[in-house]
């Protein structure tokens, strides 16, 4: 999928919830995201479409209506998006992709209304598997050390950590090992290489270099 442009996001649906591609629809929703301290803690330095400062935690709806904006332009360029989370209709966050390609940068914001629930552990898998499905073979995420949440939930979606930062964020990641419809393997670019492959069918990769247990898979 590298190389992605303007790609269609469809609406997901899981066992409690609707992703939503974000529209001018959640403006009130995005403004009790983004003005919540507790949000804008841990997320960096935001910027509008033209590179502009986006002072955080927002203190108007105009400059949470940029943060729509910066979105909505993405998808346009085709690089990256966020689907609006609702719960019984209800706004309560965002999940998407920072980047689309090989390798996803998935982001999560969640109203601090809906922590605790397992919300975001259940958009953020849905949209995981739709990156997935689309050719994604490596979700990776950013994040601060002491972003304990955002962590916990990262490990629960399967994601590990590695040793590379990037602004004062670890970088997390899910590696894909998948098998074609052929039988062959495809190995994602960034995946350690093999330290041991048997011809007759059984793949055998040692990770122990990167902290990962051995995997195993069974060729058909
Ligand atoms: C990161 C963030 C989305 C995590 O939200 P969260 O609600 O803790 O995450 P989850 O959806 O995975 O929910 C997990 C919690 O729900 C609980 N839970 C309750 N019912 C559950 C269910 N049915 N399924 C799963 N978990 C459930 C879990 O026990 C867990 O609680 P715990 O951490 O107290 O053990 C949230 O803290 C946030 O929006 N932070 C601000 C923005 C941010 O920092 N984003 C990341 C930038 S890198």
């Amino acid at each position: 999928m590298a190389g992605a442009t303007n790609p269609t996001i469809p609406t997901l649906r899981t066992t409690r919830l609707v992703l939503e591609p974000l529209s001018w629809a959640d403006s009130a929703g995005m403004y009790t995201l983004w003005s919540d301290p507790a949000v804008c803690e841990f997320s960096g330095v935001v910027r509008d479409y033209d590179g502009q400062l986006v002072p955080t935690p927002v203190v108007s709806i105009a400059d949470s209506d940029r943060i729509i904006d910066f979105w909505i332009r993405a998808v346009a360029d085709g690089w990256g998006f966020r689907w609006a989370v609702k719960l019984d209709a209800g706004f309560a966050g965002t999940v998407g992709f920072n980047s689309l390609g090989d390798c996803a940068e998935i982001a999560y914001h969640l109203c601090p209304a809906y922590w605790g629930a397992g919300i975001m552990r259940e958009a953020s898998a849905a949209a995981i598997n739709w990156v997935q499905a689309r050719g994604t073979t490596t979700i990776e995420a950013f994040i601060e050390p002491d972003n304990g949440p955002s962590i916990a939930l990262a490990e629960r979606l399967g994601l590990t950590a590695t040793p590379a930062f990037s602004d004062g964020a670890q970088r997390y990641v899910l590696l894909e090992v998948a098998l074609s419809s052929r039988g062959t393997l495809r190995v994602p670019p960034r995946t350690p290489p093999a330290s041991r492959l048997c011809r007759a069918g059984l793949l055998s990769l040692d990770f122990a270099d990167w902290g990962l247990p051995a995997l195993e898979l069974i060729c058909p």
